[in-house]
């Protein structure tokens, strides 16, 4: 096992999570749905704003793997504030950087994600959409307990080509 550790980072670190998540898009642009120049056009308060409500877990909060004071992972998951769907919860934005996959970080980061949201009283059930073509993220999901749902076809477009989305499910409590 790896000695990544699984922190939260302080908002005025958010600098490091704006390079890890522009490297994400930039270098895996089938695995997500925003897009590189989405993200590229945001201003330095929405990095800002972004960090900050995942620290204090105001309906987010992501987890990074640090590697010898470098950021080379993250994972994160949002819920919402409406009545009728606070108990569900969406993982989103999981990547690893290239040279440590494999090594169990994306492991523990979802452990931890998942441990958290638990935790969190309102939260039932938590799901996800992962590219049917990354076989990985989908092992990955599927090791940890997520049920497929279904296929919804030609869901992201990059670069000209269609990619179908696959949608997944697991419980966080025991009902
Ligand atoms: C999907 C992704 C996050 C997985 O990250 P990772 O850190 O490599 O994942 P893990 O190491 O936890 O698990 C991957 C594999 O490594 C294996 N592994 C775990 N610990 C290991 C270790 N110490 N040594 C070697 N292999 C190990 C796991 O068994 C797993 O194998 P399997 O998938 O064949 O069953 C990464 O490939 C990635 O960033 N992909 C691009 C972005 C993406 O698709 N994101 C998902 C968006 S929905």
């Amino acid at each position: 096992m790896t000695a990544a550790e699984i922190i939260v980072l302080p908002p005025e670190r958010w600098r490091q999570a704006k390079t890890l998540r522009l490297e994400a898009l930039r270098r895996e642009p089938a695995a997500f749905a925003s897009s590189l120049a989405d993200e590229q056009a945001f201003s330095d308060e929405v990095w800002i704003g972004r960090l900050t409500t995942a620290f204090q877990r105001d309906h987010n909060m992501t987890w990074y793997a640090e590697l010898k004071g470098e950021l080379v992972g993250m994972a994160g998951a949002y819920w919402q504030a409406r009545e009728k769907r606070r108990h569900v919860a969406t993982v989103y934005s999981v990547y690893v950087a290239p040279a440590q996959r494999g090594k169990g970080i994306a492991s523990q980061m979802l452990g931890r994600l998942l441990d958290e949201l638990s935790a969190l009283q309102h939260l039932e059930k938590v799901g996800l959409t992962v590219n049917s073509a990354c076989p990985p993220a989908i092992r990955l999901y599927e090791r940890f307990g997520f049920e497929h749902l279904g296929r919804a076809r030609r869901e992201l477009r990059v670069d000209g080509q269609n990619h179908d989305l696959l949608y997944m499910e697991r419980r966080l409590q025991s009902p």
